[in-house]
């Protein structure tokens, strides 16, 4: 069994620390978060796990791998740490909000070799693994344009916008990574716009509410996306993707399979609550498959390459939205400047 630090005892935290806990092969010994509370302690209380310093981690070569769940300016530091002391790594997206800092780590991150995830827990959820799975079958043929649907339940307050890095690298992220898991080539061009349609609370704090990016490959297929911080039906997580053969989507996951019927019509449960509900399970399979990742080496979905690549498409996004413009889009492309 591996053991095992955890990282930040927030939302996504305790999510997989419980899950880390509850692994056979992990053993999860230790917790780090330096916000004292009541939150800390009952996850110490609930996991089993020790409350210590990173210091202290970093020091123990008994422990072989730690859980970046922490807040998002704290995934740089840690991963150069891990890479320096040979620890293996689940990190949290995004690597850093600075795309400079983030290339500088995941060069350090593959130069070290160490076993690296990234949590874009997505590729896990089954539904979307199912249709990943049913385009590399071939049956449906050529997968051409993939269109998906993001949106929230309620924006989020001011003071998490103020420190998220923005929609397009805090949430959209995530759909530009399935983006590229499902099109699996190059991207030449982003077009990405954006507004405060919503929010008066979010565009104070300079950032946007609403937000659609097109992405076309080298070979033309194309992505759009379609995100919003507010859902009228909740949170609403679909993807279509449509192929030569076959249109293949991901609606939303029910609370319930009730659904009611009268003269009026029929009516069915709403979608999950949030990612917490939505992506459960995804998050347990991620868990697993970082389990995997330190037994044998199984190569994870996302690596921190992917989280490197998602970042560049993010501010070629941002980049965009700025200046009006699509943006003529590469490998090697980087963003001229802050965003
Ligand atoms: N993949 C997903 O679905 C998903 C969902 C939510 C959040 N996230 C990401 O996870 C990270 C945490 O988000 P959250 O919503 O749980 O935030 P949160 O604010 O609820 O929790 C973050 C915790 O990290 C702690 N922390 C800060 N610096 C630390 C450090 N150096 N060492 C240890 N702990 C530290 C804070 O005290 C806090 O308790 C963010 O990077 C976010 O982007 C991912």
């Amino acid at each position: 069994m591996t053991k095992l630090a955890c990282f930040g005892a927030g939302r996504i935290g305790q999510i997989h620390a419980v899950n880390a806990a509850q692994h056979p092969d992990l053993d999860l010994v230790c917790l780090v978060d330096p916000i004292a509370g009541p939150q800390r302690e009952q996850l110490a209380a609930r996991t089993g796990a020790t409350l210590v310093e990173a210091e202290d981690v970093f020091a123990d070569d008994s422990i072989g791998g730690i859980i970046i769940a922490s807040s998002t300016d704290s995934h740089a530091g840690l991963l150069l740490s891990a890479a320096e002391t040979g620890k293996a790594v689940f990190c949290e997206k995004p690597i850093s909000l600075d795309f400079a800092l983030t290339a500088e780590v995941a060069q350090q991150v593959e130069a070290a070799g160490i076993p690296c995830m990234l949590g874009f827990q997505r590729r896990y959820d089954r539904s979307f693994r199912a249709l990943k799975d049913r385009i590399a079958s071939g049956a449906p043929g050529r997968l051409e344009q993939v269109v998906m649907f993001s949106r929230d339940p309620a924006p989020p307050p001011r003071s998490y916008v103020e420190t998220s890095g923005g929609m397009f690298r805090d949430s959209s992220i995530h759909d530009v990574d399935m983006a590229r898991h499902l099109l699996e080539e190059d991207i030449a061009r982003v077009y990405a716009t954006g507004a405060c349609l919503i929010s008066d609370e979010i565009g104070a704090a300079g950032d946007i509410d609403t937000l659609m990016i097109t992405l076309t490959t080298t070979s033309g297929r194309m992505a759009q996306i379609v995100a919003c911080r507010r859902g009228p039906m909740g949170y609403d997580q679909r993807l279509e993707a449509l192929c030569a053969n076959e249109v293949l989507t991901v609606g939303n996951q029910p609370q319930s399979t009730l659904s009611i019927s009268d003269p009026q019509g029929c009516r069915a449960a709403p979608p999950e609550n949030y990612f917490l509900e939505r992506f459960a399970q995804a998050y347990r399979d991620e868990m697993q498959a970082f389990a995997a990742l330190l037994r044998d080496g199984t190569p994870p979905l996302a690596g921190i390459r992917d989280g490197l690549e998602a970042q560049r498409l993010v501010e070629a996004a941002v980049q965009s939205a700025q200046s009006g413009q699509a943006i003529e889009f590469s490998p090697d492309w980087t963003p001229k400047a802050k965003g």
